[in-house]
Parts: structure tokens; C-alpha cells; sequence
């Protein structure tokens, strides 16, 4: 559809394709549906206009099959691209197991991303073609949203909750990003560039980028300064929840219920401990909700997935 129509954004994966042809369809549907109604507004003016010698005489006409047809056939239609839409929408929300898992961050203005071997980026995302990536994301203060017009995806970004999108780019190029949340001043400014690249040279990138210590390091620094370890670690004398393969399993409460480990259990567990409470132990932890900051949590949280063997992916 790109250079037939120039407003037209480009295409980046299939998925990008994919809701191309639900919209266009869409809007096809929409001009079938419509152009009837329109069409006979005018043939009715002209037809029926004052002064024509027209039959005006209305007689009852119930003509069943053709009523129960044009209420039902559209109907359907429409009923067929909501299941479309439908299915395309949760597409978005499943990813598959091999996908690549970066983390993101928004915050006023500005988007950094990170690598899982600690190469850090800003207002940039660098990816490997052909790769399915994962997107975990957060924010460090306002509700942001990142859009990638060219992949057509775009996700809320909250303080407190994570969320997270997957893709696929499917060819090598270079594309905007941007926020599409009103977060402040400089809300129109906060974007860049998303860089598609070849598998290769995404490798070659890897090893060029400003490597961090990763998320997951720099949060098991903090597990140990702030005395995380002194009752989660191995030579604890607290009956604490071991945290050893913890992420993405299943978690017996104190009430009976089971909740599943993501990052948003991790983070509440470390904020809120209070709130949920691990079948079997005491309820000791000390809240760190004035203790950590935002960015400080999302490392912790990172480290604690990365003591765990289990991918997201693998929950599904
Ligand atoms: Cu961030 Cu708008």
C-alpha cells in the first residue's frame, strides 16, 4: 500500500500487513454498506421531487425475505470482522517462546531500552530481522505510550504495572518511534528511531553498543545492599519464599488462591507485601515502597526473572 498512497506508514512486519488489509477491508465493507443508502437519498430527491408527476399512491409492500436480508447480511459481515479483529488483537497479546526479551522504560522524555546482554540504548531500539521480540515494559514517572507506527503496534506504558508487546520485523530498515500518550511539555519530542537489521549486523551492533551492566546486575546489587538477601538468600535464618525459579510460576496465597509470578506479582511483592501473602510463611516483609525508586524496583524485578529458567513465553 506504501507509494500508492504516501500518508500510508510503512510496512515492517507481517503483522503491519496484516491490520493493513483489516482496515482496508474494513473500509470497503463500510462504502458497501453505506453507498445504498446514499445512492437511493438521491434517486428518491430526483425521482419524487415536487412538481413531478410521480406515483405517490404508497400501497403496503411487506416483502419478509428482503427485510430479514438486509438486517442479517450485514450483520454477519460485521460480526465476521469483529471475530478478524479479534484474532489479530490477540495475536498481539501471545508471544511466542523464542522471542527476544528487551526491556523498556518511559519517562519524562525520553524511551531507553536494554538489551539482554546489557547494551543500553536511548530514544533508539535496535532489532534483529526475523526475530520475534518482546517488549517488557514500564514507566518511571507519567503514562507514556510507545507507537511504532511502521510495525502498527502501540502500547500504554505505566507507572506501576508492566505491560508488554510482542513483534516481528519482517525487513531491514529504518522506522519512527514515537510516545503517543500527552505526558508533559516535551510529549512531542519524546520518539526516535527504530533500526531493523539483519541478524548479522544486529550481532555486529551488540558488540559496538554501550554495554551496562545489565538490569538483572545491576538489580542483584541492590538485592544485596538493600538486605534482600539477608532473608532470601541461601544462608538466611528468616523463613522467607526461596526466589530461586520463581518468575512465571504459580504461587499458592495464604487465601487459597494461586497467582502466577510475573513481573507484576514480583513488583507488588516488593512494594505491597502485605497485599499477597505466599501460603506457608509469616507475613514479615517490610514494605520498600518509600525506599526504592521506580527504576530501582524494575532492577529488582529484572533480577529476579533472571534467577529463574523460565522464559514468560513459557507460561502460555
Ligand atoms: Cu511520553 Cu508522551
Amino acid at each position: 500500500m506504501n507509494g500508492v498512497f504516501s500518508l500510508w506508514p510503512s510496512q515492517a512486519s507481517a503483522h503491519s500487513v496484516q491490520v493493513d488489509t483489516l482496515l482496508g477491508a474494513f473500509f470497503v465493507l463500510i462504502i458497501l454498506l453505506s453507498a445504498p443508502v446514499f445512492v437511493l437519498i438521491v434517486v428518491f430527491a430526483v425521482r419524487y421531487r415536487r412538481g413531478r408527476a410521480a406515483d405517490r399512491r404508497h400501497p403496503v409492500n411487506q416483502k419478509v425475505g428482503l427485510e430479514i436480508s438486509w438486517t442479517l447480511i450485514p450483520f454477519l459481515l460485521v460480526l465476521g470482522f469483529y471475530v478478524w479483529a479479534t484474532s489479530l488483537y490477540f495475536d498481539l497479546y501471545r508471544p511466542p517462546a523464542d522471542a527476544l526479551e528487551i526491556d523498556a522504560v518511559g519517562k519524562q522524555w525520553m524511551w531507553k531500552f536494554q538489551h539482554p546482554g546489557g547494551q543500553r540504548e536511548i530514544d533508539e531500539l535496535h532489532v534483529p530481522v526475523g526475530q520475534p521480540v518482546r517488549l517488557a515494559m514500564a514507566s518511571q514517572d507519567v503514562i507514556h505510550s510507545l507507537y511504532i507506527p511502521a510495525l502498527r503496534i502501540k502500547q500504554d506504558v505505566l507507572p506501576g504495572r508492566y505491560t508488554t508487546i510482542w513483534f516481528t520485523a519482517d525487513r531491514p530498515g529504518e522506522f519512527r518511534l514515537h510516545c503517543a500518550e500527552f505526558c508533559g511539555t516535551d510529549h512531542s519530542i519524546m520518539g526516535g528511531r527504530f533500526i531493523a537489521m539483519e541478524p548479522a549486523d544486529y550481532t555486529a551492533w551488540l558488540e559496538r553498543a554501550d554495554v551496562d551492566l545489565s538490569l538483572a546486575a545491576q538489580g542483584e546489587i541492590l538485592f544485596r545492599t538493600h538486605g534482600c538477601s539477608g532473608c532470601h538468600g541461601p544462608a538466611a535464618t528468616v523463613h522467607a519464599p526461596p526466589l530461586e525459579d520463581l518468575y512465571g510460576k504459580p504461587v499458592p496465597l495464604q487465601d487459597g488462591s494461586v497467582v502466577t509470578a510475573d513481573e507484576q506479582y514480583i513488583r507488588d511483592s516488593i512494594l505491597l507485601p502485605q497485599a499477597q501473602i505466599a501460603a506457608g510463611y509469616p507475613p514479615i516483609m517490610p514494605t520498600f515502597q518509600n525506599v526504592l525508586g521506580e527504576e530501582e524496583v524494575l532492577k529488582l524485578v529484572a533480577y529476579i526473572k533472571s534467577r529463574s529458567g523460565t522464559r514468560w513465553s513459557d507460561r502460555q
